[in-house]
Protein backbone atom coordinates (compact mmCIF):
# COMPACT_ATOMS: atom_id res chain seq x y z
CA UNK A 1 0.00 0.00 0.00
CA UNK A 2 1.44 3.57 -1.01
CA UNK A 3 1.99 6.30 1.65
CA UNK A 4 -0.56 9.44 1.18
CA UNK A 5 0.96 12.86 0.08
CA UNK A 6 0.90 15.44 1.79
CA UNK A 7 1.79 18.93 0.21
CA UNK A 8 2.47 22.12 2.31
CA UNK A 9 4.88 25.41 1.95
CA UNK A 10 5.05 29.15 2.32
CA UNK A 11 5.74 31.95 0.36
CA UNK A 12 9.80 32.72 0.23
CA UNK A 13 8.98 36.48 1.51
CA UNK A 14 11.55 36.20 4.63
CA UNK A 15 13.06 34.25 7.33
CA UNK A 16 10.11 32.20 9.19
CA UNK A 17 8.73 33.70 13.03
CA UNK A 18 7.59 31.94 15.59
CA UNK A 19 3.63 32.78 14.14
CA UNK A 20 4.80 30.32 11.37
CA UNK A 21 5.97 27.87 13.77
CA UNK A 22 2.99 27.75 15.62
CA UNK A 23 0.27 28.03 13.18
CA UNK A 24 1.92 25.26 11.05
CA UNK A 25 5.82 24.46 11.14
CA UNK A 26 5.59 22.52 14.38
CA UNK A 27 2.55 21.07 12.87
CA UNK A 28 4.39 19.83 9.92
CA UNK A 29 7.60 18.42 12.05
CA UNK A 30 5.12 16.27 13.47
CA UNK A 31 3.01 14.87 10.13
CA UNK A 32 5.85 14.87 7.52
CA UNK A 33 7.00 11.00 8.39
CA UNK A 34 3.56 10.14 7.92
CA UNK A 35 3.44 11.21 4.23
CA UNK A 36 5.21 11.24 1.32
CA UNK A 37 5.79 14.96 2.32
CA UNK A 38 6.11 17.84 -0.51
CA UNK A 39 6.94 21.41 0.51
CA UNK A 40 5.98 24.59 -2.04
CA UNK A 41 8.43 27.63 -1.59
CA UNK A 42 5.42 29.37 -3.67
CA UNK A 43 7.08 32.35 -5.17
CA UNK A 44 4.35 32.69 -7.92
CA UNK A 45 1.99 33.23 -4.83
CA UNK A 46 4.65 35.71 -3.31
CA UNK A 47 4.04 37.96 -6.56
CA UNK A 48 0.28 38.73 -6.08
CA UNK A 49 1.37 40.91 -3.37
CA UNK A 50 5.19 41.56 -3.92
CA UNK A 51 6.06 41.64 -7.96
CA UNK A 52 8.37 44.46 -7.67
CA UNK A 53 12.49 43.36 -9.13
CA UNK A 54 13.60 43.75 -5.55
CA UNK A 55 10.79 41.42 -4.11
CA UNK A 56 12.42 38.65 -6.60
CA UNK A 57 15.70 39.33 -6.72
CA UNK A 58 15.08 37.57 -2.87
CA UNK A 59 13.38 34.59 -3.83
CA UNK A 60 16.85 32.63 -4.32
CA UNK A 61 17.93 33.94 -0.79
CA UNK A 62 14.32 33.57 1.33
CA UNK A 63 14.10 30.28 -0.20
CA UNK A 64 17.41 29.19 1.11
CA UNK A 65 16.71 30.85 4.47
CA UNK A 66 12.83 29.36 4.83
CA UNK A 67 14.48 25.77 3.67
CA UNK A 68 17.02 25.95 6.43
CA UNK A 69 14.74 26.89 8.80
CA UNK A 70 11.88 24.40 8.08
CA UNK A 71 14.81 21.95 8.74
CA UNK A 72 16.60 23.44 11.59
CA UNK A 73 12.86 22.93 13.09
CA UNK A 74 12.91 19.71 12.64
CA UNK A 75 11.91 18.18 9.44
CA UNK A 76 14.03 15.31 8.13
CA UNK A 77 15.70 16.25 4.55
CA UNK A 78 15.28 12.60 3.93
CA UNK A 79 11.53 12.31 4.41
CA UNK A 80 10.70 16.10 2.36
CA UNK A 81 11.08 16.91 -1.31
CA UNK A 82 11.45 20.77 -1.40
CA UNK A 83 10.70 22.41 -5.12
CA UNK A 84 10.64 26.29 -6.04
CA UNK A 85 6.95 26.72 -7.50
CA UNK A 86 8.06 29.13 -10.48
CA UNK A 87 10.37 26.82 -11.88
CA UNK A 88 7.85 24.03 -12.93
CA UNK A 89 6.12 26.04 -15.33
CA UNK A 90 3.41 23.56 -16.08
CA UNK A 91 1.84 24.45 -12.74
CA UNK A 92 0.78 27.47 -14.79
CA UNK A 93 -0.90 25.44 -17.38
CA UNK A 94 -2.73 23.58 -14.54
CA UNK A 95 -3.84 26.87 -13.34
CA UNK A 96 -5.15 28.21 -16.86
CA UNK A 97 -6.87 25.03 -16.62
CA UNK A 98 -8.90 24.62 -13.34
CA UNK A 99 -9.57 28.52 -13.56
CA UNK A 100 -12.54 27.98 -15.47
CA UNK A 101 -13.93 25.41 -12.17
CA UNK A 102 -14.68 28.38 -10.54
CA UNK A 103 -16.36 31.82 -10.14
CA UNK A 104 -15.36 34.84 -9.19
CA UNK A 105 -18.09 35.86 -6.56
CA UNK A 106 -17.01 32.45 -4.62
CA UNK A 107 -13.62 33.64 -4.71
CA UNK A 108 -14.89 37.08 -3.34
CA UNK A 109 -15.83 35.17 -0.60
CA UNK A 110 -12.40 33.63 0.73
CA UNK A 111 -11.54 36.03 3.48
CA UNK A 112 -7.77 35.83 3.60
CA UNK A 113 -7.79 37.39 0.16
CA UNK A 114 -8.92 41.00 0.99
CA UNK A 115 -6.89 40.84 4.46
CA UNK A 116 -3.77 40.35 2.16
CA UNK A 117 -4.73 42.97 -0.18
CA UNK A 118 -5.40 45.37 2.11
CA UNK A 119 -1.81 44.57 4.72
CA UNK A 120 -0.26 45.28 1.15
CA UNK A 121 -1.39 48.38 0.83
CA UNK A 122 -3.57 47.97 -2.69
CA UNK A 123 -7.09 49.85 -2.89
CA UNK A 124 -8.24 47.24 -5.58
CA UNK A 125 -7.92 43.80 -5.76
CA UNK A 126 -5.47 42.29 -8.41
CA UNK A 127 -6.52 39.41 -10.88
CA UNK A 128 -3.48 37.49 -9.73
CA UNK A 129 -4.59 37.94 -5.93
CA UNK A 130 -8.32 37.04 -6.48
CA UNK A 131 -6.72 33.90 -8.38
CA UNK A 132 -4.37 32.97 -5.07
CA UNK A 133 -6.69 29.79 -4.26
CA UNK A 134 -6.78 28.49 -7.71
CA UNK A 135 -3.31 28.71 -7.77
CA UNK A 136 -2.90 26.76 -5.06
CA UNK A 137 -5.15 24.30 -5.82
CA UNK A 138 -2.92 23.97 -8.96
CA UNK A 139 -0.43 23.34 -6.42
CA UNK A 140 -1.77 20.91 -4.35
CA UNK A 141 -3.38 18.98 -7.50
CA UNK A 142 -0.64 18.63 -9.65
CA UNK A 143 1.55 16.82 -7.33
CA UNK A 144 -2.11 15.12 -6.72
CA UNK A 145 -1.51 16.22 -2.61
CA UNK A 146 -4.38 14.15 -0.39
CA UNK A 147 -3.28 16.13 2.65
CA UNK A 148 -2.71 19.45 3.24
CA UNK A 149 -1.73 20.94 6.56
CA UNK A 150 -2.13 24.74 6.97
CA UNK A 151 -2.96 27.30 9.23
CA UNK A 152 -6.49 29.26 9.67
CA UNK A 153 -5.81 31.31 7.27
CA UNK A 154 -5.45 28.97 3.93
CA UNK A 155 -8.15 26.52 5.37
CA UNK A 156 -10.40 28.31 2.83
CA UNK A 157 -8.40 27.87 0.39
CA UNK A 158 -8.12 24.37 0.96
CA UNK A 159 -12.02 24.10 0.96
CA UNK A 160 -11.90 25.50 -2.71
CA UNK A 161 -9.04 23.44 -3.75
CA UNK A 162 -11.47 20.57 -2.77
CA UNK A 163 -14.68 21.92 -4.53
CA UNK A 164 -12.19 22.73 -7.76
CA UNK A 165 -11.29 18.95 -7.30
CA UNK A 166 -14.79 17.52 -7.21
CA UNK A 167 -16.10 19.34 -10.13
CA UNK A 168 -12.93 18.30 -12.26
CA UNK A 169 -13.86 14.77 -12.17
CA UNK A 170 -17.26 15.22 -12.37
CA UNK A 171 -17.05 17.09 -15.35
CA UNK A 172 -13.87 14.60 -16.67
CA UNK A 173 -13.49 11.68 -14.33
CA UNK A 174 -11.82 10.80 -11.53
CA UNK A 175 -7.73 12.34 -12.07
CA UNK A 176 -7.39 14.09 -8.52
CA UNK A 177 -7.93 12.88 -4.79
CA UNK A 178 -10.34 15.32 -3.12
CA UNK A 179 -7.33 16.77 -0.67
CA UNK A 180 -7.89 16.68 3.22
CA UNK A 181 -7.15 19.97 4.79
CA UNK A 182 -5.48 19.12 8.79
CA UNK A 183 -5.93 22.26 10.70
CA UNK A 184 -3.04 23.55 13.02
CA UNK A 185 -4.43 22.43 16.74
CA UNK A 186 -3.25 25.99 17.85
CA UNK A 187 -4.82 29.47 17.16
CA UNK A 188 -2.60 31.91 15.72
CA UNK A 189 -0.11 33.59 17.37
CA UNK A 190 -0.30 37.20 18.81
CA UNK A 191 2.55 39.38 17.77
CA UNK A 192 4.89 40.88 20.46
CA UNK A 193 2.85 44.31 19.99
CA UNK A 194 -0.01 42.34 21.53
CA UNK A 195 -2.11 43.81 18.84
CA UNK A 196 -2.37 41.22 16.10
CA UNK A 197 -1.65 38.67 14.79
CA UNK A 198 2.62 37.95 13.88
CA UNK A 199 3.41 39.10 10.97
CA UNK A 200 7.19 40.27 9.81
CA UNK A 201 6.07 43.05 8.08
CA UNK A 202 3.92 44.57 11.36
CA UNK A 203 7.40 44.49 13.04
CA UNK A 204 6.32 42.30 15.97
CA UNK A 205 7.50 38.93 15.03
CA UNK A 206 10.87 36.67 16.85
CA UNK A 207 12.18 35.01 13.83
CA UNK A 208 13.06 31.14 14.54
CA UNK A 209 16.28 32.06 12.98
CA UNK A 210 17.05 34.85 15.88
CA UNK A 211 20.12 34.27 18.05
CA UNK A 212 18.88 34.51 21.90
CA UNK A 213 20.49 37.64 22.94
CA UNK A 214 17.81 39.34 19.61
CA UNK A 215 15.28 37.20 21.40
CA UNK A 216 15.73 38.45 24.53
CA UNK A 217 15.86 41.71 23.35
CA UNK A 218 12.64 40.99 21.94
CA UNK A 219 11.06 39.58 24.98
CA UNK A 220 11.78 42.29 27.30
CA UNK A 221 10.68 44.48 25.20
CA UNK A 222 6.82 42.84 24.56
CA UNK A 223 3.58 44.63 25.37
CA UNK A 224 2.55 43.51 28.16
CA UNK A 225 0.02 44.99 30.48
CA UNK A 226 -0.84 48.97 30.56
CA UNK A 227 -2.46 49.07 33.63
CA UNK A 228 -0.27 47.12 35.28
CA UNK A 229 2.19 50.24 36.43
CA UNK A 230 3.66 48.58 39.51
CA UNK A 231 4.27 44.90 40.29
CA UNK A 232 1.52 44.88 43.53
CA UNK A 233 -1.03 45.83 40.51
CA UNK A 234 -2.77 42.14 39.61
CA UNK A 235 -2.51 41.90 36.31
CA UNK A 236 -4.74 40.96 33.35
CA UNK A 237 -4.03 38.01 31.36
CA UNK A 238 -6.31 38.93 28.43
CA UNK A 239 -4.87 40.73 25.69
CA UNK A 240 -0.99 39.79 27.25
CA UNK A 241 1.12 38.64 24.55
CA UNK A 242 3.73 37.09 27.42
CA UNK A 243 1.03 35.09 28.52
CA UNK A 244 -0.01 33.66 25.26
CA UNK A 245 3.46 32.43 24.56
CA UNK A 246 3.33 30.76 27.91
CA UNK A 247 0.89 28.79 27.30
CA UNK A 248 2.13 28.05 23.55
CA UNK A 249 5.53 27.24 24.44
CA UNK A 250 6.30 26.96 28.57
CA UNK A 251 6.51 22.98 28.12
CA UNK A 252 10.33 22.64 27.31
CA UNK A 253 10.28 25.53 25.44
CA UNK A 254 14.22 25.76 25.80
CA UNK A 255 14.94 22.59 25.17
CA UNK A 256 13.22 22.96 21.63
CA UNK A 257 14.73 26.64 21.11
CA UNK A 258 18.42 25.09 21.58
CA UNK A 259 17.72 21.69 19.96
CA UNK A 260 16.75 24.29 16.60
CA UNK A 261 19.76 26.29 17.37
CA UNK A 262 21.99 23.34 17.17
CA UNK A 263 20.50 22.32 13.74
CA UNK A 264 20.59 25.49 12.17
CA UNK A 265 24.40 25.33 12.70
CA UNK A 266 25.03 22.11 11.29
CA UNK A 267 23.17 22.80 7.98
CA UNK A 268 24.97 25.96 7.83
CA UNK A 269 28.22 24.70 8.08
CA UNK A 270 27.61 22.27 5.13
CA UNK A 271 26.70 25.34 2.43
CA UNK A 272 25.28 23.47 -0.43
CA UNK A 273 23.21 21.20 1.20
CA UNK A 274 19.67 23.48 1.25
CA UNK A 275 20.53 24.35 -2.41
CA UNK A 276 21.08 21.00 -3.22
CA UNK A 277 17.98 19.78 -1.78
CA UNK A 278 16.10 22.14 -3.50
CA UNK A 279 16.83 21.71 -6.80
CA UNK A 280 16.78 17.89 -6.59
CA UNK A 281 13.40 18.02 -5.05
CA UNK A 282 12.13 21.00 -7.80
CA UNK A 283 13.36 18.47 -10.67
CA UNK A 284 11.82 15.37 -9.10
CA UNK A 285 8.66 17.15 -8.63
CA UNK A 286 8.27 18.33 -11.98
CA UNK A 287 8.45 15.34 -13.41
CA UNK A 288 5.41 14.40 -11.59
CA UNK A 289 3.90 17.53 -12.74
CA UNK A 290 4.15 16.96 -16.29
CA UNK A 291 2.46 13.65 -15.83
CA UNK A 292 -0.52 15.15 -14.01
CA UNK A 293 -1.06 18.04 -16.46
CA UNK A 294 -0.76 15.47 -19.64
CA UNK A 295 -3.46 13.34 -17.62
CA UNK A 296 -5.37 16.32 -16.87
CA UNK A 297 -4.88 17.27 -20.52
CA UNK A 298 -6.60 13.63 -21.42
CA UNK A 299 -9.15 13.25 -19.19
CA UNK A 300 -10.21 16.58 -21.04
CA UNK A 301 -9.92 15.62 -24.41
CA UNK A 302 -7.30 18.52 -25.15
CA UNK A 303 -4.50 16.34 -26.63
CA UNK A 304 -7.33 15.04 -28.48
CA UNK A 305 -8.43 18.73 -30.24
CA UNK A 306 -4.88 18.94 -31.58
CA UNK A 307 -4.54 15.54 -33.00
CA UNK A 308 -7.52 16.15 -34.56
CA UNK A 309 -6.08 19.52 -36.44
CA UNK A 310 -3.28 17.75 -36.80
CA UNK A 311 -4.01 14.68 -38.65
CA UNK A 312 -6.11 17.00 -40.87
CA UNK A 313 -3.21 19.06 -41.54
CA UNK A 314 -1.30 15.83 -42.72
CA UNK A 315 -4.35 14.75 -45.24
CA UNK A 316 -4.47 18.00 -46.97
CA UNK A 317 -0.80 18.23 -47.23
CA UNK A 318 -0.43 14.30 -48.71
CA UNK A 319 -3.92 15.91 -51.15
CA UNK A 320 -1.59 18.91 -52.20
CA UNK A 321 1.76 16.82 -52.62
CA UNK A 322 -0.59 14.60 -54.95
CA UNK A 323 -2.02 17.22 -56.85
CA UNK A 324 1.61 18.47 -57.76
N1 LIG B 1 -0.83 29.87 0.73
C1 LIG B 1 0.37 29.44 1.46
C2 LIG B 1 0.83 30.65 2.30
O1 LIG B 1 0.09 31.18 3.03
C3 LIG B 1 1.46 28.98 0.55
C4 LIG B 1 1.05 27.89 -0.39
C5 LIG B 1 1.04 27.97 -1.74
C6 LIG B 1 0.61 26.57 -0.06
N2 LIG B 1 0.65 26.81 -2.30
C7 LIG B 1 0.38 25.92 -1.29
C8 LIG B 1 0.37 25.90 1.12
C9 LIG B 1 -0.10 24.60 -1.34
C10 LIG B 1 -0.10 24.58 1.07
C11 LIG B 1 -0.34 23.95 -0.15
O2 LIG B 1 1.97 31.07 2.26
Amino acid sequence: MSVARMLTGDRPTGRLHLGHYVGSIANRVKLHRRYESFFIIADLHMLTTRNRREDVDQVAGNAREMVTDILAAGVDPGRATFYLQSAIPEVGDLNTLLQNLVTVPRLERVPSLKDMARDAGKEEMPYGLLGYPVLQAADILCVKGEVVPVGRDNAAHVEVTREIARRFNHLYGPVFPVPELIPADTPSLVGTDGTAKMSKSRGNSIALSDDAATVRRKVLGMYTDPNRVRADVPGTVEGNPVFAYHEVFNPDRDEVADLARQRRAEIEADRGLVDRLIVEGTERTRQEVRQTVLEVRRAMGLTGAYQQVRRRAERSRRRADAST
